[in-house]
C-alpha cells in the first residue's frame, strides 16, 4: 500500500480534484466528519490529511511514501525528500509587501515579519540589506499595520489580503506552485507504484 499525505486548507482542494481528475480515488477532506486517513477501495492507496507545513516531515521520515507540499515549504525548511513533479496548482508568489508609503532607504535595520524566516534572511543576504526578523504564524499582514515591522515577506495569491490592508507588493522574490514529493527509500523500493501515479498526474497536467 502507498501512503500519501495531503494538504488540508486552501492548496488541498485543488489537490483533491487534481487527483481525481488524475483517476485517483481521493475524496475531500470533509469538515463535518473528522476522520484523516482515507483507503481506496482496492486498498492499493492510503491517504491521508496534515497540516501543509507538515506534510514535508512525514514524507521525509517514512511515514508517508508520498506528498503535495507547496514549494515555499521546500525551499524554507528544505526537507531531504525528492521533488518528483510540479502540479502546475496553488500557483502563488513569495513577495515583499509593505505600506504604500513605505520605502525602505536603507537608513536603519529592516524589521521584517514573516513565517519564512530562511526565506527572507536569504533574500535580504542576497541583496546584503541587514534585517531583524520577526517570526510570526500567521495574520502576517497586520505586523506593518500595527508598527510591528516595516514590511512583510509572505505569499500573495490573489492579492486581496494585501488590497484589503492597504499593503503593496515591493519585490516578488519567487514563483511557488505545488509539489509531489516522495521519500527517498520509497522512491527507490516502491518505485512502480510511485511511477504509476506520477504518470498518471503528469498525464493529466498535460491535458489541461
Ligand atoms: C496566506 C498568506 C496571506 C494570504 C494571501 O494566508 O499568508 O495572508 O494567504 O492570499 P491572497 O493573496 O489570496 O489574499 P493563509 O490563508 O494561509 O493564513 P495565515 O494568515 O494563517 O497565514
Amino acid at each position: 500500500m502507498l501512503n500519501i499525505a495531503l494538504p488540508k486548507g486552501r492548496l488541498g482542494d485543488n489537490v483533491y480534484s487534481k487527483l481525481r481528475a488524475s483517476g485517483l480515488e481521493c475524496p475531500d477532506v470533509d469538515d463535518n466528519n473528522r476522520k484523516l486517513i482515507f483507503e481506496s477501495s482496492d486498498k492499493t492507496v492510503r491517504f491521508f490529511w496534515v497540516k501543509p507545513s507538515d506534510v514535508s516531515i512525514y514524507v521525509e521520515r517514512g511515514a508517508a511514501d508520498i506528498g503535495v507540499v507547496g514549494k515555499d515549504i521546500l525551499v524554507e525548511y528544505e526537507p531531504n525528500v525528492y521533488e518528483i513533479l510540479d502540479l502546475g496548482i496553488g500557483k502563488c508568489r513569495m513577495v515583499v509587501a509593505g505600506p504604500k508609503d513605505f520605502y525602505d532607504n536603507g537608513d536603519r535595520t529592516l524589521r521584517v515579519a514573516t513565517k519564512f524566516s530562511s526565506i527572507a534572511s536569504n533574500y535580504y543576504t542576497s541583496i546584503g540589506r541587514d534585517i531583524d526578523i520577526i517570526k510570526l504564524n500567521g495574520s502576517i499582514e497586520i505586523a506593518p499595520i500595527l508598527g510591528l515591522s516595516d514590511v512583510i515577506v509572505d505569499i500573495v495569491e490573489t492579492g486581496t489580503t494585501l488590497r484589503e490592508n492597504n499593503l503593496e507588493i515591493k519585490t516578488v522574490i519567487m514563483p511557488i506552485s505545488a509539489r509531489l514529493i516522495a521519500n527517498k527509500t520509497s522512491f527507490k523500493f516502491k518505485d512502480d507504484e510511485i511511477n504509476k501515479i506520477m504518470n498518471k498526474i503528469k498525464g493529466q497536467i498535460n491535458n489541461d
